[in-house]
């Protein structure tokens, strides 16, 4: 049962203070325990720290990791730059999706899994690359990345 959001913001501001140097802070907080950041979060962070809500929401539009959208417990995000694109990544997200009945961006019914793209995550050379709950994988094959997602929780 995920906890009430603005009982996480109250912990992180014991743990990190509310000036504007923490807004980052809380929000990963929020967005890593919840996988999302609802509306009721940014305008608790937004009252901490004295931010107007307008520009806690600028900021988490400005970072893709962030979500104001409900997302799954696990979130898969598939590197779709140019190394990891030239190596497979378009048959490894056919696969996941094939495998688990999503589109891209989409969320399982069952709220256990949402499958991403994003931008470079530096592991280039070992292409191609995705992050599951923020852990690399490497030298995928579709097989693998469906073995891997599988296993999850
Ligand atoms: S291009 Fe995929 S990790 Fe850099």
């Amino acid at each position: 049962m995920p906890r009430n959001p603005e009982e996480i913001v109250t912990e992180g501001i014991i743990e990190f203070g509310t000036g504007r140097e923490s807004l980052v802070q809380l929000l990963t907080k929020v967005n890593e325990e919840l996988s999302w950041i609802p509306t009721i979060a940014i305008e608790a962070i937004a009252k901490a720290t004295r931010i107007s809500v307008a520009e806690v929401y600028s900021v988490v539009s400005f970072y893709s990791f962030f979500s104001i959208e409900p997302r799954g417990r696990n979130i898969v995000r598939l590197c779709s730059t140019i190394s990891c694109a030239m190596t497979g990544q378009g048959e490894i997200l056919e696969a996941l999706m094939n495998e688990f009945g999503i589109e891209l961006f989409e969320t399982t019914d069952d709220g256990r899994l949402t499958i991403e793209t994003t931008s470079c995550i530096g592991l280039c050379d070992q292409a191609p690359a995705m992050l599951v709950n923020g852990e690399p994988h490497v030298k995928l094959t579709p097989e693998k990345a469906c073995d891997i997602v599988r296993g999850l929780e």
